[in-house]
């Protein structure tokens, strides 16, 4: 195989800690009818990455390339795409679970899990948004239905899911009440959260009242509990395992809705993303960003559980 026919990947044979992550060279994948080949340019690192990479979730037993996120360049085109053709910029969201393996020089999809990438902004940013954000649309949006003047509680606010979250409810005119320690409490304001809480001092269970949307990005009790801050006919969406079977016993009983979700790759909503981006409405902070090389310290930094907004890969 000639180094042409081949690309670098970042990839595990064994399930573990960082150290298992290691660079590995790969046969580059051909995009079959309806996919296209995309050269990477930047990756988004999630927390699904580094839980895959240490208990292999959905994928099961390595050998696997793991990244969901993606903005590059469309390198070739499959039979049937009428989407984009080779030279165009796009983003989007690998088909969640099974679609995965963005962490790496080239990945072949659907042409309909990616949207152009927004004009006036670069790889890294467009990177960053794909999964954070479908997650947080289809959450507040799709599922949730979320409406100008409604007040919506949104857990772990500074985290990527939650900060892309807070800019979403913004964009649709809600109220939006925050969680994170008190240090990230004017980085909540300057995104637009109204009321930020901190859920170190405050038990938020207790003193956050008359919501109409949770948005559970915590799981554990934290969903049974986000159930009592809302008003009759409230939703709580929680996008982890509500480790708790009173949780839509409860909700019935409460009058409100309970919610599971898990998000799915979709050309709509990416499209949807685009244009908020494109607006200026919505804008990924970027936490940090390394060379694929260095995946294992990005699902290092990661995994503290402390970052504000995204850790990117970045593939030259
Ligand atoms: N079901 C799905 O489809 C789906 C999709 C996306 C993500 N997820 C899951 O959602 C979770 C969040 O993802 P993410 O990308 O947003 O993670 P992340 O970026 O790693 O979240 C980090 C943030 O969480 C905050 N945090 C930690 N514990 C908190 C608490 N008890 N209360 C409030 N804030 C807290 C931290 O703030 P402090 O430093 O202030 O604590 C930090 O800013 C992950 O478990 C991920 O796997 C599920």
């Amino acid at each position: 195989m000639s180094n042409d026919d081949t690309m670098r990947a970042i990839g595990q044979d064994v399930l573990g800690g960082p150290e298992v992550l290691k660079e590995v060279r790969l046969p580059r994948p051909a995009p079959r009818p309806n996919e296209v080949l995309v050269r990477v340019r930047a990756a988004g690192v999630n927390p699904t990455d580094w839980k895959h990479r240490e208990t292999g979730g959905f994928l099961g037993e390595p050998p696997f390339v793991l990244g969901w996120d993606v903005s590059g360049v469309v390198e070739e085109v499959g039979i049937g795409v009428a989407l984009f053709e080779p030279g165009d910029e796009v983003f989007g969201m690998l088909p969640y679970p099974f679609g995965h393996g963005s962490h790496a020089e080239y990945v072949t999809a659907p042409a309909r899990a990616f949207a152009r990438k927004p004009a006036g902004v670069d790889h890294v940013q467009a990177g960053a948004l794909p999964l954070v954000s479908l997650t947080a649309w289809q959450a507040l949006v799709e599922r949730a239905g979320l409406r100008a003047g409604q007040r919506v509680l949104i857990h772990a606010a500074a985290g990527g899911v939650g900060h892309v979250a807070v800019q979403i409810a913004k964009a649709r005119g809600a109220y939006v009440i925050g969680t994170a320690s008190a240090g990230k409490h004017d980085f909540l304001r300057g995104i637009g959260v109204d009321e930020p809480v901190d859920y170190r001092e405050t038990d938020f269970a207790e003193t956050v009242k008359d919501v109409d949307v949770v948005l559970d990005t915590i799981g554990g009790d934290y969903a049974l509990r986000s159930l009592r801050v809302l008003r009759p006919g409230g939703i709580v969406v929680s996008i982890l395992p509500v480790g708790s079977p009173e949780f839509h016993e409860e909700a019935e009983r409460l009058g409100v809705r309970a919610v599971r979700m898990l998000v799915d790759a979709d050309h709509t909503g990416m499209k949807e993303i685009a244009g908020l981006v494109e607006s200026g409405g919505l804008r990924a902070t970027i936490a940090g960003t390394f060379p694929l090389a260095d995946a294992a310290e990005a699902h290092r930094r990661g995994g503290t559980g402390r970052t504000t907004g995204k850790l990117v890969l970045v593939v030259d």
